[in-house]
């Protein structure tokens, strides 16, 4: 059998770099398109040594939509992973624009990019911010409400429409993935450099001497902080090899998380304690509109569909981290 080739963009990005070390390391060629807006050429360069290959990096803007499909066409790509995308949600409140110009618009042409070049294959990075701010302490079903809070949600959500339509097409296979609060590293070198997650929030507090914060404390939940699914990223390049691997023609879209709920609080402690500095005061604030007291994912479907679960528990995550 040849060798699949896979373009992933944004593969220079925290979750894409872990996806490419995955594909690599189970045989599929991967081909690496990023602007370097957010990724880091270093994570790429790691893995070239790590795996001892030659890994190409396309340093280009998704909407340059005359370049990715001259890489199409150049490196012959049998599928994509696309996730390559703006992720600050409180950033999309401030320009909309260019959320669902990245999100959406861009999804929507590399889509039909695909189409035109033949490739069969589309796993689009989607997420829990679909459901937007549920309220309700049960776990999210995929076929369950959808009621996106932000541009960012929005624009992922209207942009699964396009990759639903390219999956329903005879031959073709892929799904969207979403994916739930994204935690964890393979390798110091992979790091997330962004501050959007709880973790690496509280880790920029501690390492400016600054006390984390927790927003919100009278939720209706076991400790009164907001309760959320971390998933480890080893695991979420894992769920993008099962559905590129899948024999079975994939559900529309598939959450994936653990399907454990952990608190702020208690995310707070783990990193605490792993750095050993349990004693550390945190701030108690005002809850922030728009967070939902519980976020959980439902993960039947994944499990059926291509039989996946999370494997690392929140504490491994937390302690990859160190
Ligand atoms: N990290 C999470 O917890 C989480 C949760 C749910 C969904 N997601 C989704 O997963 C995907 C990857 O997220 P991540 O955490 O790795 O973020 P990231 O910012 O590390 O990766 C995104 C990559 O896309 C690239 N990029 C951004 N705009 C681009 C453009 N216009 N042209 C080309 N490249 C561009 C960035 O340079 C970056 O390398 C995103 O689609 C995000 O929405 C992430």
């Amino acid at each position: 059998m040849t060798k699949e080739t896979w373009l992933l963009t944004g593969g220079a990005g925290y979750i894409g770099a872990h996806i490419a070390d995955e594909f690599i390391r189970a045989g599929k060629s991967v081909v690496i398109y990023d602007s370097l807006y957010q990724g880091l050429e270093h994570r790429i360069q790691y893995l070239r040594t790590k795996h001892n290959i030659d890994i190409p990096l396309i340093k280009a803007d998704i909407r340059d939509y005359n370049e990715l499909e001259g890489v199409i066409r150049t490196y012959k790509i049998d599928g994509i992973v696309h996730t390559a995308a703006l992720k600050a949600v409180g950033e999309s409140m401030e320009k909309p624009d260019e959320y669902f110009e990245v999100n959406l618009t861009a999804t929507n042409e590399l889509i039909d990019i695909a189409k035109r070049n033949s490739v069969k294959k589309f796993i689009f990075s989607s997420t829990a911010a679909v459901y937007g701010s549920p309220d309700t302490m049960d776990p999210c079903r995929e076929d369950g409400p959808k009621a996106p809070i932000s541009p960012y949600g929005d624009s992922k959500y209207q942009a699964e429409a396009k990759v639903t339509a390219f999956i329903n097409t005879p031959g073709n296979h892929g799904t969207s993935l979403r994916f739930f609060n994204v935690v964890g590293t393979a390798a110091p070198e992979l790091l997330d450099n962004s501050v959007e997650n709880l973790v690496p929030i509280v880790l920029g507090k501690l390492n400016k001497g600054a006390a984390p914060e927790i927003f919100g404390t009278d939720y209706p939940t076991k400790d009164g902080t907001c309760i959320r699914d971390y998933v480890d990223v080893r695991d979420i390049a894992r769920a993008h090899l099962a559905a590129a691997d899948a024999t079975q023609p994939l559900p529309p879209a598939l959450n994936i998380g653990t399907g454990r709920g952990a608190s702020v609080r208690e995310v707070i402690n783990l990193v605490l304690a792993a750095i050993n500095k349990t004693d550390t005061q945190v701030i108690e604030s005002p809850r922030r509109s728009g967070d939902p007291a519980f976020l959980c994912a439902d993960i039947n479907l994944a499990k059926s569909a291509m039989g996946f679960t999370a494997q690392y528990s929140l504490e491994a995550s937390v302690k990859s981290l160190f």
